[in-house]
């Protein structure tokens, strides 16, 4: 079954159960998003992504809501652009997003979202990061509570359930259970939770040092693809590459198969190829292998 609608005065014919986001996106209209992920199910939970539906008292979140059929849907009207931009600075009023991605920082200058004017006694999340081991560090002032770690390490990819939401209001904050260190957790260290995290939150440890050192510098990365040699399965590796070292290592997320997911061994075991050469300029420790 196919439904058939309009977006900004654009007939579009989608599969039933396409969401207005994947609609628009087909129609090639950029709408900014947070806690959507295309592995991820929707949290629903950043509100940034929200476009008028005519007949709909208020604002829709255009990733958790299906197109439906006859639906008239208006993406840049001024009312939808307020509340994109609303979102965007009071999200970057509590959190630090200067680690986010391009798109992220392309949309914070498209909307001419404007943190500051907030002033500096604004709460935020500020707090030390946790570095807990040499594998992955999470630095939650830069948290925006999308929810899709928690995803990735629950019924979405991992089923380790390691880490969940604890807390209420402002106080809601990324938790293992009952607080402990992450080595003490269930967390089995695949870092699934880290190639869903739109903000840096979550990094590889050599990633984290050197965007603390500044000397990250994706520009002058290379990116290989090769296949994770540790077992059958074949999972697909990035290997993210700067002045002959690796710096890191990904999965593509658009792998039928494995969905951008690895496990400890693919994403953290590769330290040993650099064995006995200095670790890379700005990084303080090596992933553990
Ligand atoms: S590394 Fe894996 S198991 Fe650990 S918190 Fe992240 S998703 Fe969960
Ligand atoms: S740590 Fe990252 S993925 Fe997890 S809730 Fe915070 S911003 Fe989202
Ligand atoms: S991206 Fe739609 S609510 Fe977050």
């Amino acid at each position: 079954m196919s439904v058939k609608a309009t977006i900004d005065g654009q007939e579009v014919t989608v599969p039933e159960g396409t969401s207005i986001l994947d609609a628009c996106t087909q129609l090639g209209t950029d709408i900014p998003t947070f806690c959507y992920g295309p592995t991820i199910t929707p949290a629903n939970a950043c509100r940034v992504c929200m476009v008028e539906v005519e007949g709909s008292r208020v604002l829709v979140p255009s990733c958790s809501r299906a197109l439906e059929e006859g639906m008239v849907v208006k993406t840049g009207t001024e009312r939808a652009e307020h509340s994109r931009r609303l979102v965007l600075e009071l999200l970057g009023s509590a959190s630090e997003l200067d680690r986010s991605s391009d798109e992220v920082h392309g949309w914070i200058e498209e909307y001419g979202a404007d943190s500051s004017r907030f002033g500096p006694d604004a709460e935020t999340v500020a707090q030390p990061a946790k570095v807990q081991d040499d594998l992955y560090v999470r630095d939650y002032e830069r948290c925006i509570l999308c929810y899709k770690c928690v995803d990735a390490c629950g019924v979405d990819h991992q089923n380790t359930f390691a880490i969940t939401v604890a807390g209420r209001g402002f106080d809601a904050h990324i938790s293992t259970e009952f607080d402990v260190t992450l080595p003490d957790s269930a967390c089995v260290y695949c870092g699934n939770c880290i190639a869903v995290c739109p903000t840096g939150a979550l990094e590889g440890k050599i990633a984290w040092d050197m965007k603390e050192a500044g000397t990250w510098d994706a520009d002058a990365q290379e990116v290989t693809r090769t296949v994770c040699s540790y077992c059958g399965v074949g999972c697909n590796l990035d290997i993210h590459t700067q002045d002959g070292r690796i710096v890191d290592v990904t999965s593509p997320l658009d792998h039928e198969v494995t969905l951008g997911n690895l496990c400890i061994k693919g994403r953290f075991g590769w330290s040993f190829v650099h064995a006995g050469a200095s670790e890379p300029e700005g990084a303080a420790g090596g992933t553990g292998s």
